[in-house]
């Protein structure tokens, strides 16, 4: 038996996929949703008889029949790409659409798809949408084939232009898109398909090329086999009224019965199936408010389950359905069995991960495989996560990196607290970059700090006739080279200590450094002019051993001027101290 491919429609925000939908459900969600944006993930089922009803004169010229019993799409955000939809070693997606608005091109959100796209080895079709805004463009007819060809010059010129540029991007991408109708081997080209939601243009053609790709390829995964334990994933934990919470789910595999036992990976948990609920066809689980009380669904299939005890249920976690409560406990230690192998509880040191289902986690794992990793584990941000990165002895380390993971107000407070970093996103790959640029930046502020402690390399001569003051302490105007700063001490040019800096003024008010070129004046305690030092004498900051050490680790922030100037100083420690610097 086969069962409906599930296809997602994915793509960046805006680009048309609830339009898509819409075109081929003849419904409007897209217009009736709150400002127009997707907020949560649907699923809606196309059968066999309404396909063969929008494609069916398609399907004649290309002379192949529908063969599966229906499509099962998932409408996603356009913010959030599909992450929940991932499971162990790829998607729950036997398909996906990647829309892409002509116009616009490649976005973020394209972008973010392609790599999971890429990363969970799902195939895709594009579907290069809002060709009704190319200028000049004129719908005749609902095949593109034949509405292209009754286009004017201009029209088809300004489409074939957009239309490339579209395929360069793409393989900037390593993907090698082309139009679906010139393309030759549909296993080594990615079928670029143009269509106009809002016209319903070109609409059939993308349906009949995603059923020719799925019954042509993908019919070994489709294969199901009834009475099957069924395997499905949470997309949503919702309160629905007179239900309590309800859970709406799609089952990718076998089927789920009322009163079957529901074995739940997060938390780990078996709860009974008391009502199983299905949307109409054609409408989608997020916005139907009507549901029909059923015995059972089979795979693929949008459901909704209501039980008792599913208050703490994630979304995003996997589910299987099976008839035994003996059955239940089985498959529940065998779940935490898998999650035992994907989680990591290390306790060495290293990053603490955070990912709200085994497969994202697995992913994020993936991200992170550079790293060493002290915990990986699934759920929400709790407090042993926070007090497990505290516990890092590397400053670098005190972080939680989580992934679609939620995090209390308490629980971020206690972070703060306990100065440990949160990063998080519903946007994995996000993750790495934001990790990296909070390393960078913590490293340049420690070693900024590093080297604030210590004393610069200095070099300043005491100006002839510019004498303020002979000594306690000696005021004196002078040239400055590198970079000087109160409580530096001072050496002569044979390294004999001369006295402390104790103030710097410029024009009559004190600063806080002076700067290669800077000419001010500086009050030494401990010198005499006269005695010590001299008029017109040069003077080195005096480094010790360990502030020199220190300067060499941080060089990167020292100017050309002191770096020349730390090895004239070194030259004139070496002398006195055969160890300096050692
Ligand atoms: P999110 O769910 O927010 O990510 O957006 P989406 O990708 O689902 O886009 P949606 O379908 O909500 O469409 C966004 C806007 O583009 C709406 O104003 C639509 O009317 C418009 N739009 C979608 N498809 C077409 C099309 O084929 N032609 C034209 N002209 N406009 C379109
Ligand atoms: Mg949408």
């Amino acid at each position: 038996m086969f069962r409906q491919p599930i296809i997602v429609v994915l793509g960046h925000v805006d680009h048309g996929k609830t339009s898509l939908l819409d075109s081929i459900r003849q419904t409007t969600i897209a217009a009736k949703e709150a400002g127009g944006i997707t907020q949560a993930i649907g699923t809606t089922e196309i059968p066999e008889k309404t396909l063969r009803e929008i494609c069916g004169p398609v399907l004649e010229r290309l002379k192949f029949e529908v063969t599966v019993p229906g499509l099962l799409f998932i409408d996603t955000p356009g913010h959030e790409a599909f992450s929940t939809l991932r499971h162990r070693g790829g998607s729950i997606a036997d398909l996906a659409i990647l829309v892409v608005d002509i116009l616009e091109g490649i976005m973020p959100q394209t972008e973010e798809s392609i790599e999971i796209l890429k990363e969970t080895k799902t195939p895709f079709v594009v579907a290069i949408t809002k060709i009704d805004r190319i200028n000049g463009w004129k719908t005749y007819t609902d095949y593109f084939i034949d509405n292209y060809a009754q286009q004017s010059d201009e029209a088809k010129g300004e489409f074939e232009e957009k239309f490339y540029k579209l395929v360069d991007q793409f393989a900037k991408y390593n993907l090698p898109v082309e139009r679906f109708d010139r393309i030759q081997d549909f296993t080594k080209q990615i079928a670029g398909v143009p269509i106009s939601a809002k016209k319903s243009e070109g609409v059939a053609g993308l349906l009949a090329v995603l059923l020719g790709l799925a019954q042509k390829f993908l019919k070994d995964q489709l294969i199901t086999e009834e009475n099957a334990v069924g395997s499905g994933m949470v997309l949503e934990v919702r309160e629905l009224k007179g239900m309590g919470t309800t859970l709406d789910a799609i089952i990718y595999n076998g089927e789920i019965r009322r009163n079957d036992f529901l074995v739940i990976s997060n938390p780990p948990m078996i709860a009974k199936v008391r009502s199983l609920l299905v949307p109409q066809p054609l409408r989608d689980i997020r916005t139907e408010k009507k549901f029909e009380p059923v015995e059972k669904a089979t795979a693929a299939a949008g459901v909704k389950i209501a039980g008792p005890g599913l208050d703490d249920v994630m979304a995003g976690t996997e589910i299987r359905t099976v008839k035994t409560m003996e059955e239940a406990e089985k498959l529940l230690n065998e779940m935490e069995k898998e999650r035992e192998e994907v989680e990591v509880k290390a306790g060495v040191e290293g990053l603490v991960l955070k990912a709200d289902t085994l497969g994202s986690l697995e992913a994020l794992k993936k991200i992170f495989y550079a790293h060493s990793i002290r915990s990986a584990t699934v759920g929400r941000i709790t407090k042993k996560d926070v007090i497990e990165a505290e516990a890092n002895k590397d400053r670098f380390h005190k972080l939680v990196i989580g992934f679609n993971s939620e995090l209390s107000q308490e629980n971020e407070q206690l972070a703060k607290d306990v100065n440990v970093k949160i990063i998080k996103s519903d946007v994995i790959y996000k993750l790495l970059e934001d990790y990296e640029k909070w390393l960078d930046e913590e490293k340049e502020a420690f070693k900024k700090k590093e080297i604030d402690a210590v004393s610069r390399p200095a070099k300043i001569r005491l100006l002839p006739g510019c004498v303020f003051r002979a000594s306690n302490p000696a005021i004196v105007g002078c040239d400055v080279e590198g970079f000087i700063k109160p409580d530096t001490q001072m050496m002569d040019e044979e390294g004999k200590n001369v006295g402390e800096v104790k103030q710097i003024q410029s024009q009559g008010s004190s600063v806080a450094s002076a700067k290669n070129g800077d000419k001010v004046a500086i009050s030494i305690t401990g010198a005499t002019i006269g005695r010590q030092v001299k008029e017109g004498d040069y003077l080195y900051s005096d480094i010790s051993s360990e502030a020199y050490k220190k300067l060499v680790k941080n060089s990167e922030f020292l100017s050309g001027s002191e770096l020349a100037l730390l090895e004239k100083i070194f030259e004139i420690k070496k002398k006195t101290d055969k160890r300096y610097g050692i």
